[in-house]
């Protein structure tokens, strides 16, 4: 299955990536992540990316490219994957149609309300990138994760500043995508403001009706 998974910041796109992982056994690819292990581990690549994510700008369209085309290339992607946060540009999308052929795209809906009170109370592990958040997704333990007992951390374009400039970016950048794959044939709404479980349901009732 390939799958791309599409929403403002914060609809819950890693979330339900991180579930569909762990039901399909295909990876997550998420732009997102694959930036933020390459801003910690201070590559060059992670040093020109650092201020366009900290402001909310997104990363040039060459950059992330270069990055999931090598991603795409590895062993684990041979039967399908779900892609979580790319591509976020007409270009982008364009570029991915070169390199491979998506099945579906999953159109995560969630309003701007939803999403600050979302993204404000977001929490992610340190060492796993598992998700939480305060209120609605809450670990076991206070700021710690379940999985592996490591400190759960705020991100920083998880500030009021950022949130606000991306979820403008998204308008402006991202959604024309919607369209995009509209007219492609290949899109699928889902109400993302439904808890995690339902929404989670749904995609996968989405992937196994075109599986099966
Ligand atoms: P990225 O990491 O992709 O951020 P994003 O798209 O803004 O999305 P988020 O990760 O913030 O949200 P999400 O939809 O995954 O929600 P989550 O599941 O965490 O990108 C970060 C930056 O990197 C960009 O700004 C840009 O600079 C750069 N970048 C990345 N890709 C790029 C690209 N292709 N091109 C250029 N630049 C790029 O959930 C959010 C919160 O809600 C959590 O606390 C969660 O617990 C909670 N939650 C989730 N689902 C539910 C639910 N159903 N009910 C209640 N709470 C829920």
């Amino acid at each position: 299955m390939q799958l791309m998974i599409l929403g403002p910041p914060g609809a819950g796109k890693g979330t339900v990536a991180q579930k569909l992982v762990a039901r399909y056994g295909i990876p997550q690819l998420s732009t997102g992540d694959l930036l933020r292990a390459a801003v910690a581990e201070g590559t060059d690549l992670g040093k020109k990316a650092k201020s366009f994510m900290d402001a909310g700008e997104l990363v040039p369209d060459e950059v992330v490219i270069g990055l999931i085309e090598e991603r795409l290339k590895q062993e684990d992607c041979r039967n399908g994957f779900i892609l979580d946060g790319f591509p976020r540009t007409i270009a982008q999308a364009e570029a991915l149609e070169k390199i491979t052929k998506l099945q579906v795209v999953i159109n995560m809906k969630v309003s701007d309300h939803e999403v600050i009170s979302r993204l404000s109370g977001r929490r992610i592990c340190k060492k796993c990138g598992a998700i939480y958040h305060v209120e609605n997704i809450p670990p076991k333990e206070e700021g710690k994760c379940d999985n592996d007992g490591a400190e759960l951390i705020q991100r920083d374009d998880d500030k009021e500043e950022a949130v606000r400039n991306r979820l403008e970016v998204y308008r402006k950048q991202t959604a024309p995508l919607i369209e995009y794959y509209e007219k492609a044939g290949i899109l699928r709404n889902v109400d993302g403001e439904a808890g995690v479980d339902k929404v989670t349901q749904e995609v996968a009732d989405i992937v196994d009706s075109l599986s099966g």
